[in-house]
């Protein structure tokens, strides 16, 4: 069947756990993750020439590599109605929001248009398998894989982002053109941000395999010199302090409802007549600046379960659906030992100290050891090997109730083996 191929898909390979941050990386150019942390997340450009060496070694070997993603299966995805694609045309600038149709996606020979592919590691394997080798950044700054694939000359134009963006190049070629400029003024009346002066001081042409990182707001171009010439796009975003604060805040409200000494009512014995009914009563002052002491809002602890809490919702358009014929715990325990858990692409997870986070709710309070120990994994892992016989006790302990690691199977939070690809 290989002969009908033009080329090889290129298979990412799936990294070793846990991963070795302090050795040097090809995909980081010969520096480990430490060294580039150190010297330039957030910091400054890094260009890396075969940060994938398999495509460079396979075109000097005569078979070249393509994208793991096609073209049209690229195409495909952006008709998927749960996906978020945009498709651009830069000569007018235009843009329109999918999901595509086939037909309304133009063919990769025709110039000056880019698809935009969002969450693409939610809707294709090897998309997410590439995201997993990002994992030396803490998944609380990770966004998403976008795939661009485009016609020659197509491109978004000279912007800046927000985000620190991995720019790694799976199919064709593209040329980076980037500016240390300050004047950041857009153009007017455009669909999208489009820089109102552009002064690149550097310039490459990317080739399959090669990748440049870039911190946030380094003004930056990238147009397709080959038809689909396909881009992934490794985004790393940072909230705002007032967003984290103000979702602690919610949070930290809302917990106020399992504290039962508020439940009490104001006691006032002690009021005298006032002749200023208008004005709050100082004693009421009084009785809430206890309450308030004693809720320790000035300790950052307080406002932590919130803000991890938060950082572990799954992004506002994620869908979960049940399995069909969920096993029973027992069966789910049964299955455990012998075969992986796998979560749902949308499923996010955030540890805070001993505490396990998934998709907004604490999983691991009050749960017995054996379902902490396989949220950890969980977590650490984002899969949970087989228990095996040698954990009979634990899958005991998992198959007597009902608990979290089976309720989130239950809700489609947590996959079996297999079941990955039929979600996406
Ligand atoms: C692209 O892949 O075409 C655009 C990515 C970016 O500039 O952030
Ligand atoms: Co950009």
């Amino acid at each position: 069947m290989k002969s009908f191929y033009l080329s090889t898909p290129y298979e990412p390979p799936t990294p070793p756990y846990p991963l070795p941050i302090k050795v040097p990386w090809a995909l980081l150019g010969g520096i480990s993750p430490q060294q580039f942390m150190q010297q330039h997340w957030h910091k400054k450009p890094l260009l890396v020439r075969g940060a994938i060496p398999a495509f460079a070694l396979a075109k000097a070997a005569g078979e070249p590599l393509e994208s793991p993603i096609s073209a049209s299966d690229l195409a495909v995805l952006a008709g998927h109605p749960d996906s978020e694609s945009r498709l651009i045309q830069s000569k007018p600038w235009k843009m329109a929001r999918g999901p595509f149709s086939r037909k309304s996606i133009p063919s990769i020979s025709q110039a000056n248009w880019t698809l935009l592919l969002q969450g693409a590691d939610t809707l294709h394997p090897a998309a997410k398998t590439v995201l997993s080798w990002f994992r030396f950044i803490p998944d609380v700054r990770l966004d998403d894989l976008m795939i661009s694939v485009a016609g020659p000359g197509g491109g978004v134009g000279p912007h800046v982002d927000s985000y620190d963006v991995f720019l790694i190049q799976m199919s064709g070629r593209r040329h980076w053109k980037i500016s240390t400029q300050d004047d950041l003024s857009l153009k007017p009346n455009l669909p999208l941000k489009i820089l109102a002066q552009f002064e690149p001081s550097q310039d490459w042409v990317l080739e399959p395999g090669d990748m440049l990182y870039l911190p946030p707001h380094v003004a930056h171009e990238g147009i397709s010199l080959d038809a689909g010439c396909q881009t992934w796009s490794v985004g790393f975003r940072a909230a705002s302090y007032r967003e984290l604060l103000q979702e602690g805040l919610w949070r930290l409200a809302e917990s106020l409802d399992a504290l039962p000494t508020l439940d009490r009512r104001y006691q006032d014995p002690q009021q005298t007549a006032t002749d200023q009914p208008d004005t709050l009563p100082p004693e009421l002052v009084k009785q809430l600046r206890t309450h308030l002491k004693g809720l320790k809002l000035d300790s950052i602890d307080t406002m932590l379960p919130g803000i991890a809490s938060y950082l572990s919702e799954p992004k506002p358009h994620a869908f979960f659906s049940s399995p069909d014929r969920p096993l029973s715990a027992k069966a789910f325990a049964q299955y455990l030992k012998q075969s992986p858990l796998h979560l749902h692409p949308h499923t996010r997870l955030m540890r805070l100290n001993e505490t396990i986070f998934c998709n907004g709710e604490n999983q691991t309070e009050g749960e017995t050891l054996a379902v902490k120990l396989c949220w950890n994994v969980l977590s650490e892992r984002h899969t949970l090997p087989p228990l095996g016989e040698e954990n009979s006790a634990y899958l005991a302990e998992i198959a007597a109730s009902n608990n979290s690691l089976y309720d989130a199977y239950c809700s489609g939070w947590l996959l079996m083996a297999g079941k990955n690809e039929e979600s996406l």
